[in-house]
């Protein structure tokens, strides 16, 4: 390395087109391939925006040339020179800079590269294991690079209409108070005040509640969040939140705001959508759908049989029926005679890995109807009924579950997905965004044995539904709404209580008394009784947008240092043990047999 000798880069790779030939250019990157052709050497070099071929020819250039010999993919060089035209024949119309080159009359090597974990374009190929342990390679790759940069374009975008909309960034605490958002808290110890912990925030949902009832109005963040929960594609236990929140509006001004800012924020990345987004009441997201995201960019509608199971010949159908449950339905399109029983019998042990005890079909061929066995029991005007109300027509085949409606619901909701991306119905091509709405304000959990609130108990009943506290809670509806991509949640919020009366008596019905609620929330309750004005908000989930806009598997792939399925990160080799010495500050001992290695 020749380190007295300095350059200094004056253009960037994709920069350099044809109308910059002839030109004196100095551009420094890492080598992203290099071929020696025995006379000539070729060097693709990389930036942060993109690529741009330097040559070197023994014959203009020796020194040049005895560089380029020595080069590995990933050293980093500096090289200066004319830059010309490629010839005709080795020109890359999809690269901005692929009709020019560079013969470097100078280059210097800024630093070396040890034999690398994976070759960059086999990332694809390689455990993500590794490709975390060496993330600062893996962010190398342009793939990586684009998804950083949609983040911050999109990101750009979303505050630039957030301020234009008069609403202001305000920064919250992450060492907090633990808040019930159902996951669990990660904790941190308290050195000054032994035995005692701060939680970091699940969300900023109090303090931006509170900023409300400071007179913000109209409040946002880029907030970091973070759940101790069981991790998916999808989930992260950090991840960030847009975060906004608004004082004296209802429903139909977050939905107008968010639906302007999704708009952007999907131009930002090439996406057009149309707003405003639908609507759709929980109960027919669930009915028809079985899925409180429903993905709308396909039909395949689950239907309700029941009234055909009700007076059917086949006992269970019936039996389900009067005892309460539904008969539900999907019709494959066309599929009659496309469907073995090996087909089936998966379908059928998926459906019992969800809680359903059997699964049927009847299928309509020009023969006559195939069955799992139940065309024996119905006569034909049930089954013409079925059909009918199923919507099938001949050619179709059906599948059909009979239990309890939360089962039917579910399971149907899973198998239509599935067969769906089986049929490949999905057209990757449409953006469906809609908003659900009337989400039930209480769900029983039936391991607590006890009502939790569905979205937060900070929620506010729909005004309607105020009676139902006491009578029917479960039948209470929330003010709460979802927006929904393409079967994605990417982001939920509600109108909240401001009337202290009302979030005791909703604190009372998920079972907490109210020496409870001070001990927990008496901030909140003491701000709630100190002018609290009308106020709601939304929160979207940052990284799944751009999982989805990037078009990218996980959310790792959007994020630049993410955790592992485990919660650990490969690179840095958090989470660790500390010393002895620093554990004793916080007061805290670890169990002998718990223990880590250091
Ligand atoms: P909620 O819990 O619905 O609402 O979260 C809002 C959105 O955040 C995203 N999200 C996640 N993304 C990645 N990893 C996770 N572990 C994760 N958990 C949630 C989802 C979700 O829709 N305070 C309320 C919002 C409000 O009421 O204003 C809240 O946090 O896209």
């Amino acid at each position: 390395m020749e380190v007295h000798k300095t350059m200094k880069r004056d253009t960037k790779c994709s920069d350099l087109g044809e109308a910059n030939i002839g030109q004196e250019v100095c551009v420094a990157g890492w080598v992203n391939v290099r071929r020696d052709l025995g006379g000539l050497i070729f060097v693709e070099l990389r930036d942060s925006s993109g690529k741009l071929q330097l040559v070197a020819d023994p014959n203009i250039n020796k020194e040049a040339h005895q560089i380029f010999s020595n080069l590995r993919s990933e050293f980093v060089i500096i090289a200066k020179g004319k830059l010309t035209k490629r010839p005709e024949g080795t020109q890359k119309a999809d690269q901005s800079s692929g009709t020019v080159e560079l013969y470097p009359s100078e280059v210097i090597l800024l630093n070396t590269a040890a034999p690398l974990a994976f070759q960059l374009d086999q990332a694809a190929s390689v455990d993500e294991g590794l490709r975390l342990k060496y993330r600062f390679l893996d962010l190398r790759r342009p793939e990586m690079q684009h998804n950083l940069r949609t983040r911050h374009n999109v990101t750009n975008a979303i505050r630039m209409y957030l301020d234009k909309a008069g609403f202001i960034e305000v920064e919250t605490p992450i060492l907090t108070k633990a808040t019930p958002e159902g996951a669990r808290d990660f904790l941190v110890p308290s050195r000054l005040n032994p035995g005692a912990w701060y939680a970091l925030p699940q969300s900023p949902q109090l303090f931006k509640q509170t900023l409300m009832m400071s007179g913000i109005e109209r409040y946002y963040q880029i907030a970091r969040c973070f759940r101790d929960e069981d991790l998916r594609a999808d989930r992260q236990p950090e991840f960030t939140q847009v975060d906004m929140e608004m004082s004296f509006i209802d429903e139909s001004d977050i939905f107008a705001v968010t639906e302007g800012l999704l708009k952007d924020a999907f131009a930002a990345a090439g996406f057009e959508v149309q707003i405003p987004f639908q609507r759709m009441t929980y109960e027919e997201a669930m009915s028809k759908y079985g899925a409180d995201k429903p993905d709308l960019r396909f039909g395949m509608e689950i239907k309700d049989l029941s009234s055909a199971a009700k007076t059917c010949g086949f006992k269970v159908f019936k039996d389900v029926v009067e005892s309460g449950g539904v008969l539900k339905a999907i019709c494959l399109e066309g599929q009659a005679g496309k469907k073995s029983r090996k087909d089936f019998d998966a379908y059928q042990d998926f459906a019992k890995e969800f809680g359903a005890k059997g699964l049927a079909f009847l299928e309509f061929n020009e023969g006559g109807v195939r069955s799992s066995g139940i065309d024996k029991h119905l006569s034909p005007e049930d089954i013409e009924k079925m059909k009918e109300l199923a919507g099938a027509k001949q050619g179709d085949f059906i599948l059909m579950i009979a239990s309890p409606d939360k089962v039917a619901a579910n399971v149907m909701g899973r198998l239509r997905l599935k067969i769906a991306e089986e049929l490949g119905i999905i057209d990757e091509n449409k953006h469906v965004l809609l908003w659900v709405v009337d989400f039930p304000l209480f769900d029983y959990d039936e391991e607590e044995k006890r009502m939790v609130a569905v979205h937060h108990p900070f929620t506010s009943p729909r005004l309607d539904d105020l009676d139902k506290l006491k009578t029917d809670p479960l039948a209470a509806r929330a003010r709460a709404y979802d927006v929904v991509y393409n079967g994605v949640e990417i982001g939920g919020g509600s109108i909240r209580i401001h009337d202290r009366g009302v979030q005791e008596r909703v604190f009372e019905s998920i079972g907490l008394d109210l020496a409870n609620a001070q001990e927990k929330f008496g901030f909140l309750l003491k701000a709630l009784e100190s002018g609290a004005p009308p106020h709601g908000g939304l929160a979207l989930g940052l990284d799944r947008i751009i999982m989805l806009l990037t078009g990218s598997k996980s959310i790792r792939d959007v994020i630049a240092f993410p955790k592992t399925q485990s919660g650990g990160c490969p690179m840095t080799e958090a989470p660790s043990a500390v010393p002895a010495e620093q554990l004793k500050e916080l007061h805290l001992t670890v169990k002998e047999k718990e223990k880590v290695r250091s």
